[in-house]
């Protein structure tokens, strides 16, 4: 017996990091999942390590579904795949992190598209699906970067558009909540990951040196996100709605 068996799972940027590990374990767990992301290459070895574990997955790539038509083109296509939606995580984002003093008006804009906009245009598109199915789970990716100002690495606009996923968060668990449709946020702290690799590959990086500082001894990794976001799609989470779970080994919330 699987933890998500009979589900359908759409989970946003299956490329790598957080995505591929959700991927993985979820259809390891019995959901039929459907994955999406920019990256030709790295959504298709994710689809490679899900059916040879046996799992069942598609995968549309490459897709920027930043977009209200590309987050529409992803959606159907999705849906059709195995005919519905009961989990939709919203995991994708591309930020681009630095001073907000040396910041173009570009760079803010593009930061807020593939992290804010993309939540709520793909969770537009996929509402009607969920609601047809008499409820689900909608898991956003939030960070601890939406409610601590990060003194290791500026990050104006990022911390900005997560605040802004944590706020989204909660209007659709209040929205969904009449059609049993849960909306939870996970928020983690440092993760190894392709995002970061340009910080983890220099052990002298700012990141590389606050990871270090971690109580819990040790940077996060994507399975660590990636088992949260299980439980949460899971009917064992049933009655937890419209909350936000930092997962950083404590580091936050400690001096
Ligand atoms: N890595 C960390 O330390 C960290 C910390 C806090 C929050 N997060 C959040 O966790 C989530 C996963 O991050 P990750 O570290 O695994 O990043 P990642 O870059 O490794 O994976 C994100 C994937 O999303 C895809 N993607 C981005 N924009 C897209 C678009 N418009 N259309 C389709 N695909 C798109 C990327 O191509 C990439 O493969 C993100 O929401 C990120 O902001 C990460």
């Amino acid at each position: 017996m699987g933890r998500l068996d009979g589900k359908i799972a759409l989970i946003t940027g299956t490329g790598g990091g957080q995505g591929r590990a959700a991927a993985v374990l979820f259809a390891k767990e019995g959901a039929k999942v459907v994955g999406c992301d920019l990256k030709e290459a790295g959504a298709a070895e994710t689809l490679k390590m899900v059916h040879d574990a046996g799992g069942a997955m598609v995968s549309m790539a490459p897709i920027d579904i930043s977009t209200d038509a590309g987050a529409n083109a992803w959606v159907k296509d999705a849906v059709a795949a195995f005919g519905g939606v009961d989990i939709l995580y919203n995991n994708a984002s591309f930020p681009r992190i630095g001073p907000f003093q040396e910041a173009s008006a570009d760079d803010w804009f593009f930061t807020v598209r593939n992290e804010l906009d993309i939540v709520w245009f793909v969770t537009r598109a996929a509402w009607p699906h969920l609601v047809a199915r008499g409820g689900g789970s909608i898991i956003n990716t939030a960070s601890i970067a939406g409610q601590r100002g990060m003194m290791f690495l500026p990050q104006s606009a990022h911390s900005a558009t997560k605040a802004g996923v944590i706020g989204l968060t909660l209007q659709f668990a209040a929205a969904g909540a009449r059609h049993h449709i849960r909306a939870n946020s996970i928020s983690p702290g440092l993760i190894a990951t392709p995002a970061t690799q340009v910080y983890t590959d220099d052990p002298e990086s700012a990141f590389s040196r606050k990871a270090r500082e971690n109580p819990w001894g040790r940077i996060g990794y994507p399975e660590d996100i990636a088992k949260l976001a299980l439980f949460l799609a899971s009917d064992d989470s049933e009655y937890i709605n419209g909350v936000d779970i930092v997962v950083d080994g404590g580091q936050s919330i400690m001096l």
